[in-house]
């Protein structure tokens, strides 16, 4: 299926099946039968019937050009030829679907396929342990493979971070309202200010907040009244994806290396998000130079099938067999198409790419800023990128920020489906669109993105200057 990004099938059905009433009853069910937790499916009410590359096509006929790319999970987009090629040849070769963590040729692919992109300083010394299938499983793993070999049951985690929904994951998380109604979730948890510029939580920003952060975190840590007791390890994302597209600099991320260093505290880095080139590095940590103790990884690694690993240092491999199983470890679905997407990534060096168009994105939303003043901050780092909306009306704080806008966030993410774009919120009252393209995505489409984006910003913000171009 060739699709021009800006084509649009207004109401047509896709074919006699596939109906706009159909679509309509599919979504009706949907909201009687799932539970009220239910998320993305709220703010984008499409039923996907078809999907290449990074257009969706509802079952009502109508085109998207999909910019949340399975919350970051679709480096190659929508059924990539690699991809389908790799699970049809799976399929075809007979290869048991299901072995639990058994010793399989594509496990076997898939693993020499991650070490070979791993950090230099990594690799040599590291394992892998294959978690159950989604990213939290593998943080949850990090955690207890931590805190088996410390002896120590805390963590320390940041504000604005995002590591999932299980217990220990959810608890290492910002958000406050999943923790709030989950009593005594946030036990043992010190909670350190993250680096963010524009909502600086020292009210400076710039380096000079990022670098008090990191006074912060080591005279805390080495405060003997401060009230925390040494942490088994501390989790940190180089960007942070559901807290808004917040790029760490590098500067601070080596601080938190030294840090955690010298005073023995692992040091987990959460890719989950960030990894398999969406920064324009294959890792984040490698803008750096850090060589973290752990890394937990999922969501790209799979190909756009669930897979979820965590890599760490040997001389943390103290687990007893069985420390931290699971049924579905061992999905040769998702090996395959895993093995797929991380060779095609390199061989077809998307990492440069996602850099190159990343910053001529994030170059031209800056440029609207003046046109569009609900803009209040453009950031992040390659194709993560997050556009924060503010109340221009309103007093800016020391840092120059003004109040996040969150109505007007939900009104643009539905301004921007309209216009046949798929972007989703995340951040600080979930006032930040978040660009999430597949590294596939071609200058057209990018220029499409930020068409729909801009008008739908204009749209919302200023009816009558509707039409605004860089
Ligand atoms: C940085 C990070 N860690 C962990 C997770 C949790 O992954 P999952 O949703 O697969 O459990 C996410 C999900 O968005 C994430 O962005």
């Amino acid at each position: 299926m060739t699709v021009h990004p800006a084509e649009r099938t207004g109401t047509e059905p896709l074919d006699a099946g596939r109906t706009v009433g159909l679509a309509d009853a599919i979504l009706e069910r949907q909201r009687a039968r799932e539970s009220s937790a239910r998320t993305y499916a709220r703010s984008f009410p499409i039923v996907p019937a078809r999907a290449q590359g990074m257009t969706i096509e509802g079952a009502d006929g109508r085109r998207y050009l999909d910019c949340l790319s399975g919350a970051g999970t679709l480096a190659l987009g929508h059924n990539h030829p690699v991809v389908t090629e790799a699970l049809r040849r799976t399929l075809g070769s007979g290869a048991p679907l299901h072995v639990l963590d058994l010793a399989t040729p594509e496990k076997d692919a898939f693993t020499d396929a991650l070490f070979a992109t791993l950090p230099s300083g990594f690799a040599d010394r590291a394992r892998v342990h294959f978690c159950g299938p989604a990213g939290t499983d593998a943080v949850e793993a990090a955690f207890k493979l931590m805190q088996t070999a410390t002896g120590r049951r805390g963590l320390a985690a940041f504000t604005g971070a995002y590591h999932g929904m299980t217990a220990g994951a959810l608890a290492a998380s910002g958000g406050v309202t999943t923790k709030q109604p989950v009593p005594g979730i946030a036990a043992d948890v010190t909670r350190l200010p993250y680096p963010y510029s524009y909502r600086c939580p020292f009210g400076v920003g710039g380096e000079r907040g990022a670098r008090l952060s990191s006074v912060y975190t080591e005279r805390l840590l080495d405060d003997p009244n401060g009230g925390v007791v040494p942490p088994a390890a501390m989790i940190l994302e180089a960007v942070q994806g559901e807290g808004g597209a917040v790029p760490a600099p590098d500067a601070w991320l080596r601080d938190m290396r030294r840090i955690t260093s010298e005073r023995d505290i692992p040091l987990i880095v959460d890719e989950v998000q960030t990894g398999v080139g969406r920064t324009g590095a294959f890792w984040a940590v490698e803008h750096s130079g850090i060589v973290p103790d752990a890394m937990v990884m999922s969501k790209a690694i799979g190909g756009g099938l669930p897979l979820a690993v965590l890599v760490y240092h040997e001389d943390y491999d103290g687990w007893l067999p069985g420390a931290h199983t699971g049924t579905f470890r061992g999905n040769t679905l998702a090996m395959a198409s895993g093995t797929a997407t991380l060779r095609h990534v390199v061989e077809e060096g998307l990492t440069d790419r996602a850099a190159v168009v990343g910053a001529r994105m994030t170059e031209r939303l800056n440029a609207l800023r003046g046109a569009l003043p609900a803009i209040g901050d453009v950031r992040g780092r390659g194709l993560m990128i997050g556009v924060e909306l503010v109340d221009p009306e309103a007093e800016p704080d020391s840092c120059g920020a003004r109040p996040a806008a969150p109505q007007v966030a939900v009104q643009v993410r539905a301004a921007c489906l309209e216009r046949g774009l798929i972007v989703e919120l995340g951040g600080r009252y979930d006032s930040t669109v978040r660009l999430l393209p597949p590294l596939v995505i071609t200058d057209e489409e990018a220029e499409a993105v930020l068409d729909r984006l801009a008008d739908a910003i204009a749209a919302v913000t200023a009816p009558q200057g509707r039409g605004v171009r860089a």
